[in-house]
């Protein structure tokens, strides 16, 4: 029998008896997000953490606070360069337990007075018990009045028009990805089949029309067996963000590379991976709901995406270089030396590491370009996204 959350699995295995089988983006919608079984859709109360030391895997903000200190930085600069408008809104989609926001929070009250009086948090996450998880990590913030709110989703924010700043950190690894496969006939999509208790891989033509032409823009050339994702839900996702966003910054935090190198050809079976108690697995079809499941980021696509629809790119770089920039060696040097929290900090900057993989995509709207210091180091990446293969402007 496939092992994982009873009832999810059920519920997984009747909708494949009922209507066959399903992509592998709709199994992984519903392994994540079920409404009731789901694995970011459970509370705490199960008795499993997700994110942090206890849980499946951590992100910068269980490692240390300097990446929400160097993110109030910018917003702080931000802020100076729309004029400081009246309200400032910083809208952070898919936080997690919070811990971002509540870095953010404390650096922002040691910044500029006026910056604290004008600024809107906006927190918007798809699970009702991660917002729960988050309103008690932010319960310090929740007294001030109309400072910190929750919305539902980004599009109720599209008809007041956002001022300010819409970031994100692993919020798009996230999403369901669609998984393709090159045969000798050509593309197809990865479906989920039940058989004999299990869930198993089977290859149908690709579900939609999107997908297709998303692949076709792509101008691969993919050997036999090559296996890859794609992620049509960030893409959808940035429009959105292009939508709501009237003057400002969209910054968008998450591990990923650029389409070329992406969806090289050496790169054979993609990025997808499972995470459970700290270590990776290979098998979606395990523990299913029991653990988290997670796909690299095409930043080329994203950037092409939302540069069709309103978002010029303002740069692109890595977690170390967006760190430097915002002053993070005078961060290092309060803490320290050789402390556990300078090890922590550390961690962050490595360029092998946590510094090199994550990477940073920044794109303005209603702004002249803005010269922004976390874009102040960009060695390598400089042309990076503007030499896209991909323009994909679906
Ligand atoms: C990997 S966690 C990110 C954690 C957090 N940003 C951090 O830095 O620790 C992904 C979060 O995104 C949320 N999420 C996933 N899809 C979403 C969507 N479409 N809209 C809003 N939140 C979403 C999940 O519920 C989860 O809280």
């Amino acid at each position: 029998m496939a092992s994982g959350h009873p009832e999810l699995v059920d519920d997984i295995s009747r909708e494949i008896n009922d209507f066959g089988p399903i992509t592998f983006a709709r199994f992984m919608e519903l392994a994540l997000y079920h409404p009731q079984f789901g694995y970011y859709m459970r509370g705490p109360e199960d008795g499993s953490e997700r994110i942090g030391w206890q849980g499946d895997y951590y992100t910068s903000s269980d490692v240390h606070s300097i990446l929400g200190q160097a993110l109030a930085r910018q917003a702080e600069q931000i802020d100076r360069l729309l004029g400081q408008p009246d309200p400032f809104t910083l809208v952070e989609m898919g936080p997690g337990k919070g811990l971002l926001a509540k870095h953010i929070l404390s650096a922002c009250r040691i910044g500029s007075e006026s910056f604290r009086r004008r600024l809107r948090y906006i927190l918007i996450d798809r699970s009702p018990a991660m917002r729960k998880i988050q309103r008690h990590n932010l319960s310090q913030w929740l007294t001030e009045p109309d400072m910190m709110t929750w919305a539902d989703q980004l599009d109720a924010l599209a008809s007041a028009g956002v001022t300010g700043m819409v970031f994100s950190n692993e919020l798009l690894d996230a999403f369901p990805i669609h998984r393709i496969h090159m045969t000798s006939e050509g593309l197809q999509e990865v479906h989920v089949d039940y058989q004999d208790g299990q869930f198993v891989d089977c290859l149908k033509p690709l579900s939609t029309a999107a997908l297709d032409t998303h692949l076709r823009e792509l101008h691969h050339n993919w050997p036999e067996g090559y296996r890859t994702e794609v992620n049509l839900q960030a893409l959808d996702w940035m429009k959105q963000v292009a939508r709501c966003l009237n003057r400002g910054v969209v910054l968008t935090i998450d591990y990923g590379h650029t389409a070329h190198d992406f969806y090289r050809p050496e790169r054979k079976t993609g990025t997808f991976l499972c995470y459970s108690k700290h270590s990776t697995n290979e098998t979606p079809y395990q523990c299913v709901g029991a653990q988290d499941m997670t796909a690299h980021v095409d930043f080329s696509s994203l950037a092409a995406v939302g540069e069709t629809h309103g978002l010029q790119i303002t740069g692109f770089t890595n977690q170390l270089s967006f760190l430097m920039g915002l002053g993070v060696e005078a961060m290092m040097a309060e803490l320290q030396p050789e402390s556990p929290e300078f090890q922590s900090a550390i961690h962050l900057l490595k360029p092998n590491g946590m510094g090199g993989i994550f990477k940073v995509l920044v794109q303005h709207k209603g702004i002249e370009a803005p010269n922004l210091d976390g874009l102040k180091y960009k060695p390598f990446m400089e042309s990076a996204l503007t030499g896209l293969e991909s323009k994909v402007g679906a």
